[in-house]
C-alpha cells in the first residue's frame, strides 16, 4: 500500500509539471499517448485504491494552469474533455457500456469526426454577434482570446440565418496547416526567435499572443466539433450531426470529414479510412472522435467528472519503443552547431533498427535532464525520422544513471563553445575539421558545384591525410594523392580527376549555395542570384540592398553581408572564381 501511495504521488507530480508545460508553456516533452497513458495508469491505481483519491487529483480535473496575462473569463457551460481509448475492441466496450446504459438493443447511430490536434476554444455569440472568446483553461474558467480570435479568417464575426439562438456557445480547435508551421519556424530561425515544436504549439503560442496583431500574422485556422450552452427559446438542435449542420448553415466553419454511422461497423470502417488517409492532410489530427448522434441520449447517459459518458476519442497509435541509452556523442555541423546524438540499444521501429536519436538542441537536452542507462520511448515522426518521445521517470533507478553534461568545448577542435538561445556552436569555422569536412561535402554535393564520384567518404579522407584545406585544393590534387586512400585504385583516380578538370561550369546559384552560408538554402541562393546578378555585384553587396529584396530578412542579410565582408571568405571567393565560369543563371 505505502508503495502505490508513493507511485500515485509521483504519477500526480510527474502529469502536474507535463500540464504545465503542456497548458501554461505551451512547450510539452511528451506525446499524447504517453500523456494518455500516465493518465490512465493515475487512474487505474486510483480505481483500484479508492482510499487515496484525491479532489484535486489531475484524473478530476483538466490540466490547466492558466497564463493570465490575457485575462480570464467564465464559460457559460464546462467544457469537458474526452476519455481515450486506442483500439477497436475498447470501442465495441464503449457501445456495449452504451446500450446497456440505455437499455438499448438496436444498433447505435453515431456522429464520427475528425479529432483536431489544435487548441479548443469556446465561442460566444449573442443576438449573432461574436461577443467573447475563450480557451478551455481548467473547463470553467479560460483565457480571454477574444481578440485575438477575431483575427481569425475563417472565424465569423456575424452569424448569419434563421432560428439563431440569443445566446450561443460555439465549440472547436483553432490549428496550424503544416506549410504554415514550417514558414513560421523558417522565420524564427532567421530572426532567432523561439522555434516551436509541434503545429498545436505553434497554434496555442500564436493564439495567445498579447498583441492581437501577431495573431492576425500567424495563419490559424478554426473548426466547430460541438455545442455548448444555446437559449433554447430559438432552434431545436435533434442530434449532434444536425447542430453541424445548422452552424454551417449560419456560416460557421465545419470540416467536411464527418460521417453520420449507422452502426459499428461503419465507425470502425471511418476509423480506418482516416488513420490510412491521414498521413495526406495538411493539418494534424491524432484520432477520431466518436459521438452519440441522439442529443436526447447524450442528456440521458451525462458526463463522468472530466468526460462525457457519450463520446470518445480513438486515438491513432503512432509506432513507439523503448530502448535503454547506452551513450552520447556531440555532433559539429557544418556551420558549427553541436548536436547531441544519443546512442541507443538497437530496436525495431517500423520495420527499420533505429540505434540513435538526435536530441534538437543543447536546451532541448537540458530540458528533459537525460541521463545515461535512461530508459526512453522513440518514435519515427512522420515514419522516417527517429524521435525522443519521453524518458521513464517512474522507474528510474538513480543510483544507475549517469547525467549527460553538455561539452563546454569542441569535441573536435576543442575550442570554447559560445551560445546563443539554446544553441550550442563552435566557432572555429574552417579551422575545426570536422566543419571543415562538412563545409568541402556540402561545397560538391548535388545542388551545389556537384562533381561525380567526389562523395563524402572521398572528402573526409583527403582532409584527414592534410591534401585539401578548402574547396580549392581540390583543383590541384594529383594521381599520388589518391594512392595512399582507402578504396580508390587507378581507374576511380582518374574518372575522379577527369571528373574534376571537366566541372568547372556553373551558375551564380549553385555557387552562393555551395559556399554554405548560414540559412542560405538553393532557393534563397536563387532569389540572390536573380537581384544580383553576377559574382562582383555578391560580393560587394550592401546591406541596403539586401534588405529590400522579397524574401531576404535582417538575419540573412546580415549573414549574407558578413559573409562577403569577412577577408578570408573574399579572398576564396575570388580565387574561386577564377577557377569557375559562372553563368547568370
Ligand atoms: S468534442 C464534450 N470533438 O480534443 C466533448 N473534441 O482530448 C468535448 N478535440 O478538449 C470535445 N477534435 O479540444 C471534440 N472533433 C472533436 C475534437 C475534439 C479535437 C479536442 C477538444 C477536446 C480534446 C479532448
Amino acid at each position: 500500500m505505502y508503495n502505490n501511495q508513493f507511485k500515485i504521488k509521483e504519477l500526480r507530480k510527474i502529469i502536474l509539471y507535463h500540464n504545465y508545460l503542456y497548458y501554461t508553456l505551451n512547450d510539452p516533452i511528451i506525446s499524447d499517448n504517453e500523456y494518455d497513458i500516465l493518465i490512465q495508469k493515475l487512474y487505474l491505481l486510483e480505481k483500484k485504491y479508492k482510499r487515496l483519491k484525491d479532489h484535486d487529483s489531475p484524473t478530476n480535473i483538466i490540466g490547466s494552469n492558466l497564463n493570465t496575462h490575457l485575462g480570464t473569463k467564465k464559460h457559460l457551460s464546462p467544457m469537458l474533455s474526452l476519455n481515450n481509448i486506442s483500439n477497436i475492441n475498447q470501442f465495441l466496450d464503449f457501445e456495449t457500456y452504451i446500450k446497456s446504459k440505455l437499455l438499448l438493443e438496436d444498433d447505435i447511430i453515431f456522429c464520427c469526426e475528425l479529432k483536431l490536434d489544435g487548441v479548443a476554444v469556446n465561442l460566444i455569440y449573442k443576438d449573432g454577434m461574436l461577443l467573447e472568446a475563450i480557451t478551455r483553461g481548467d473547463g470553467f474558467i479560460g483565457e480571454n482570446v477574444t481578440d485575438n480570435i477575431k483575427n481569425i479568417k475563417s472565424i465569423p464575426i456575424v452569424l448569419n440565418g434563421i432560428d439563431i439562438p440569443d445566446v450561443l456557445e460555439v465549440r472547436g480547435e483553432v490549428i496550424m496547416l503544416h506549410q504554415d508551421f514550417v514558414q513560421l519556424n523558417q522565420y524564427a530561425k532567421i530572426t532567432g526567435t523561439k522555434l516551436f515544436s509541434n503545429p498545436r504549439n505553434a497554434a496555442a503560442g500564436s493564439l495567445r499572443q498579447k498583441n492581437a496583431e501577431i495573431t492576425k500574422q500567424r495563419k490559424l485556422i478554426f473548426f466547430c466539433h460541438g455545442v455548448g450552452f444555446f437559449s433554447k427559446s430559438s432552434w431545436k438542435f435533434s442530434s449532434h450531426f444536425n447542430v453541424l449542420e445548422i452552424f454551417k448553415s449560419w456560416g460557421l466553419p465545419v470540416h467536411h470529414s464527418i460521417c453520420l454511422c449507422k452502426n459499428h461497423d461503419e465507425v470502425i470502417s471511418f476509423f480506418r479510412m482516416m488513420e490510412s488517409t491521414r498521413s495526406s492532410l495538411n493539418f494534424d489530427i491524432d484520432g477520431i472522435v466518436v459521438k452519440l448522434d441522439s442529443l436526447i441520449l447524450q442528456k440521458k447517459l451525462g458526463n463522468i467528472s472530466r468526460a462525457p459518458r457519450w463520446a470518445i476519442a480513438c486515438k491513432f497509435v503512432s509506432k513507439l519503443s523503448q530502448t535503454k541509452v547506452l551513450d552520447i556523442h556531440f555532433q559539429v555541423g557544418r556551420t558549427g552547431v553541436i548536436t547531441p546524438i544519443l546512442q541507443l540499444s538497437p530496436i525495431k521501429l517500423g520495420g527499420v533498427i533505429v540505434k540513435r536519436v538526435s536530441l534538437y538542441n543543447k536546451y532541448e537536452m537540458e530540458k528533459v535532464g537525460i541521463c545515461i542507462g535512461d530508459i526512453v520511448t522513440i518514435t519515427r515522426s512522420g515514419d522516417v525520422i527517429p524521435k525522443l518521445v519521453s524518458i521513464d521517470l517512474l522507474n528510474r533507478e538513480k543510483n544507475k544513471l549517469k547525467l549527460i553534461i553538455f561539452p563546454t568545448h569542441c569535441p573536435i577542435c576543442n575550442s570554447f563553445i559560445q551560445q546563443n538561445n539554446g544553441i550550442a556552436r563552435c566557432m572555429e569555422d574552417w579551422n575545426c575539421i570536422e566543419q571543415r569536412k562538412k563545409k568541402i561535402i556540402h561545397f560538391f554535393s548535388k545542388k551545389a558545384l556537384y562533381i561525380n564520384g567526389l562523395g563524402s567518404s572521398l572528402i573526409n579522407q583527403l582532409v584527414d591525410n592534410n591534401y585539401i584545406f578548402s574547396p580549392i585544393d581540390i583543383f590541384n590534387l594529383h594521381n599520388f594523392h589518391f594512392s595512399s586512400l582507402h578504396k580508390v585504385g587507378e581507374k576511380l583516380t582518374k574518372k575522379i580527376l577527369d571528373n574534376i578538370f571537366s566541372s568547372k561550369n556553373t551558375t551564380l546559384s549553385r555557387f552562393i549555395y555551395a559556399l554554405g552560408i548560414c540559412d542560405i538554402g538553393i532557393n534563397t541562393a536563387k532569389i540572390l542570384a536573380k537581384e544580383l546578378k553576377n559574382i562582383d555585384n555578391f560580393v560587394n553587396v550592401r546591406i541596403s540592398e539586401l534588405l529590400v529584396i522579397d524574401h531576404i530578412g535582417k538575419e540573412v542579410a546580415n549573414n549574407v553581408f558578413n559573409f562577403v565582408q569577412n577577408l578570408d571568405n573574399r579572398i576564396m571567393i575570388n580565387r574561386l572564381s577564377n577557377i569557375y565560369i559562372i553563368n547568370d543563371i
